[in-house]
């Protein structure tokens, strides 16, 4: 299969995809890498990797649904299969949810749907929670809210603080993220009426 990843910064979880999908026998490629931010340091890593990698941003469009009409024609282009937001930090609009429904996921960290949006690692610690973790969904046009396909666990320490813990949960990212895309990738997780459905799994 044919992927393209979706940033916006840093761009380890596409680092980690591009690891996992250069081995021979993984079911997919990275094709192309599509930042939001023409400054992403992402962008830079996957090009330097030899990836097709171009910024699509909001300052050479009139609005959000041109910005997602121009995303949508370049996947088209390079005849993506399955599209991985990996820290993408737009929200795109329901046309583009829809056309690329059980092609789209994303990864958020934290154990949804507790804790959707920004911010997610205080916010578990705030509450008091003694486990948080990540989520590989489904993307459709609720922020954060599709069908989950697969999740990641850490345990929250007494002493933690937002990085401490941030670091824990990114490291379950660069694993869990590549798992996932596997499941989709061999049609062992899919999207069916607004739910993930899992096949030929544990
Ligand atoms: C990750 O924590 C991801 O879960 C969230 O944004 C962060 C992106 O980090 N959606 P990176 O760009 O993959 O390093």
């Amino acid at each position: 299969k044919r992927v393209v990843i979706l940033i916006s910064g840093r761009g380890s979880n596409m680092g980690a995809l591009i690891e996992a999908t250069g081995d021979p026998s993984y079911p997919a490629n990275i094709v192309g890498v599509i930042s939001d931010n023409a400054d992403a340091k992402g962008l830079k890593a996957a090009s330097a990797l030899g990836i097709e990698a171009k910024a699509i941003t909001k300052a050479d469009y009139p609005d959000k649904a041109a910005l997602d009409r121009a995303l949508d024609e370049e996947l088209t282009r390079l005849q993506a299969d399955i599209v991985c937001l990996a820290g993408y930090m737009r929200l795109l609009t329901p046309a583009f949810t829809e056309k690329w429904a059980g092609k789209l996921i994303n990864i958020h960290p934290s154990l949804l749907p507790l804790f959707k949006g920004l911010d997610t690692h205080n916010r578990a610690i705030e509450a008091g929670m003694r486990v948080h973790g990540c989520s590989v969904h489904f993307v459709t046009a609720e922020m954060d809210g599709g069908p989950i396909i697969a999740q990641g666990v850490v345990p929250i320490a007494p002493g933690d603080d937002e990085s401490k813990l941030a670091r824990r949960v990114l490291e379950v990212e660069h694993k869990l993220y590549p798992l996932a895309l596997r499941l989709v990738a061999e049609g062992k997780a899919r999207m069916e009426n607004g739910r993930a459905v899992l096949t030929g799994v544990g």
